[in-house]
């Protein structure tokens, strides 16, 4: 790949410039590459009616071809107008939940191009919250199709300095409008079977969508899954989400586990950093203490690994989070940052 002159232009997160908008919907319209904030991630943004366009980002991420994209659009309307069903449960939780940090998977309206929905009859839309991606969505006037701006497999961009670290000489523009406010990805819900199915847990947690949409269907294959359920995500690889640094997860609550900690850390031997919730371990050097409400422990996850990696960690022991449904899409996270280190 030919390498880019990236610019990265700062903006207000709540009234961007507008000039600076126009550029980022001038370069979509043109089939080129805009990073923007969402409010869950910043994203790597590419007109989704526009193939050619689609697929530099792929090459841009060397993500596989083989995983779809989410199409983010300005409101349910246009969300309609990128599907070919609108089911009742559709129509609710755009209702309840949109503009916000949840995308529906729903059969595909024929426009849209093969290449953002890995050649699957289905499309994952979303309506994003933030005011900036907003406002390019509006002045751009079309779909945007948007993985989150990491490289396939690494951690996901909550800042504009992880996406021009990540991205930076193979996109056109990023904007950079500060810190994310969700910081982890969407919850993605399936629609298609008869009942709703999360694919990818987020902060609008499994409860929050039962009290809008009743009981939800579990995931072929999964713990509880049965074969007539909908196939997991294909973009759901076990390894996902990952810093460079191996992960190591442990449970403060039990003594063998903090008896296993101390031995995982001496026979480390590198450069050993900790996500911490409780006080349980105070020699590890690079120690990051975490919020214990959910809503802030997300917002702060993806910087707090990213740091790590910049400090040279070879090991990040973290402390396992709650194992309640607020904190599913954070343990979700976790565990695949723990299965994934390289
Ligand atoms: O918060 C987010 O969702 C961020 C921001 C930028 O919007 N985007 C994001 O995109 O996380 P990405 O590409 O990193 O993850 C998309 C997820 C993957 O798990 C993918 O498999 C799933 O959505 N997905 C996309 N299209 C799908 C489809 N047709 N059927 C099932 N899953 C799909
Ligand atoms: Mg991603």
């Amino acid at each position: 790949m030919t390498a880019k002159q990236t610019s990265l232009v700062r903006v207000d997160p709540e009234r961007p410039d507008p000039s600076v908008v126009g550029r980022a919907a001038d370069i979509l319209r043109r089939g080129g590459l805009v990073a923007f904030p969402t409010e869950t991630v910043y994203g790597l943004g590419a007109n989704a009616r526009d193939p050619d366009a689609v697929r530099k980002i792929f090459a841009a991420k060397e993500r596989p071809t083989s995983d779809p994209l989410i199409v983010h659009v300005l409101d349910t309307e246009a969300a309609r107008a990128v599907t070919a069903e609108w089911p009742e449960t559709a129509q609710r939780l755009a209702a309840a939940f949109w503009p916000g940090p949840l995308t529906l998977v729903l059969p595909k309206h024929g426009d849209i191009p093969e290449i953002v929905t890995a050649g699957l009859d289905t499309v994952a839309v979303r309506v994003p919250s933030h005011p900036v991606a907003r406002a390019i969505l509006a002045a751009a006037g079309v779909p945007i199709a948007a993985p989150s701006a990491n490289r396939f497999t690494e951690l996901s961009p909550t800042r504009a300095e992880h996406v021009a670290r990540a991205l930076g000489g193979r996109v056109d523009l990023i904007v950079d409008a500060g810190p994310t406010p969700v910081g982890i990805e969407s919850t993605v819900v399936d629609l298609r079977g008869p009942l709703p199915v999360v694919l990818r847990p987020g902060t609008i947690s499994a409860p929050a969508l039962a009290a809008v949409i009743g009981p939800l269907g579990a995931i072929a294959g999964g713990p509880s899954g049965d074969d007539t359920a909908p196939r997991r995500s294909p973009g759901m690889r076990e390894r996902h989400y990952a810093p460079q640094a191996q992960v190591y997860l442990f449970d403060a609550s039990t003594r063998d586990e903090a008896a296993r900690l101390g031995r995982v850390r001496d026979a480390a031997g590198g450069t050993v950093g900790a996500l911490l919730l409780s006080d349980i371990d105070s020699t590890v050097r690079h120690r990051i203490a975490m919020p214990d409400d959910p809503a802030l422990y997300a917002r702060a996850l993806y910087a707090a690994l990213h740091t790590l990696d910049e400090r040279g960690c070879d090991l990040v022991l973290i402390e396992l989070t709650p194992d309640t449904p607020a904190w599913t899409g954070i343990r979700d996270r976790l565990t695949r940052a723990a299965r994934g280190g390289s």
